[in-house]
């Protein structure tokens, strides 16, 4: 993973106490200034790949605490020649270390852990913690995008976001009926093939979360 030019492991007090020495830089990084699209858990990186290939024109950014994992996409990316993609083994908790206000223009969540018991329901990723945390660091016209095998995950993540100002532009409870011809929401990560194996609907929101 070190040897990767594009992979990020901020130590953990570079990220707990202070600013990532990229963070407020990521344009500079990437050399250009086109919008940053962040994959929070992106494990393996198969969907931050696929949309880097297709549009060139964004940077992406698949962030994941799990090295070997991330070491996967890292590898592929490397070997492809791909430039407008990077990787960052961090916690997501610790993304206002990382990115600035108004850095990221989208951000995509492709199959969290549902953190079902009640007790663990301030870990879900679509949570209001989590949600006010991608406000900081979002444009004001993002989209936000949950992709799920979990249906209590995607009915929880609607109540949540009734319950704040939000726009909810598009979701399904299962994709691939609704939206049997959508080459980006057909990209399919390792856990979604898992999932489509057990025979599951995948669900779907996109959604821009306003000022409150
Ligand atoms: C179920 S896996 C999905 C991985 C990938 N998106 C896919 O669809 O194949 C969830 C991923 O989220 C990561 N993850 C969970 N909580 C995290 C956190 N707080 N910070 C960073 N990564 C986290 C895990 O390490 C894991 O790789």
């Amino acid at each position: 993973m070190a040897t990767f030019p594009h992979v990020f492991q901020p130590k953990f007090d570079e990220v707990l106490q202070q600013d990532f020495e990229l963070k407020g830089k990521w344009h500079e990084y990437f050399n250009n200034n086109h919008p940053i699209v962040l994959e929070l858990g992106c494990g393996k990186g198969e969907y931050s790949l696929a949309l880097a290939k297709k549009y060139p024109e964004n940077n992406y950014i698949g962030i994941d605490i799990k090295g070997a994992r991330i070491w996967r996409g890292a590898k592929t990316s490397y070997e492809e020649k791909i430039s407008n993609i990077a990787f960052i083994r961090t916690r997501i908790e610790f993304i206002l270390s990382v990115f600035a206000p108004e850095e990221v223009a989208e951000i995509w969540i492709t199959f969290p852990d549902p953190q079902l018991p009640k007790r663990r329901s301030k870990k879900r990723l679509t949570g209001h913690r989590f949600l006010n945390l991608y406000r900081q660091i979002l444009q004001p016209n993002h989209h936000i995008y949950l992709k799920t095998d979990s249906r209590e995950l995607h009915d929880f993540t609607l109540e949540t976001l009734s319950e704040r100002k939000a726009i909810i532009h598009r979701k399904s409870t299962d994709i691939y009926n609704d939206f049997p011809d959508d080459s980006v929401l057909g990209i399919k990560t390792f856990y979604e093939e898992m999932f489509l194996k057990e025979g599951k609907p995948i669900t779907f929101v996109d959604f821009t979360l306003l000022n409150e």
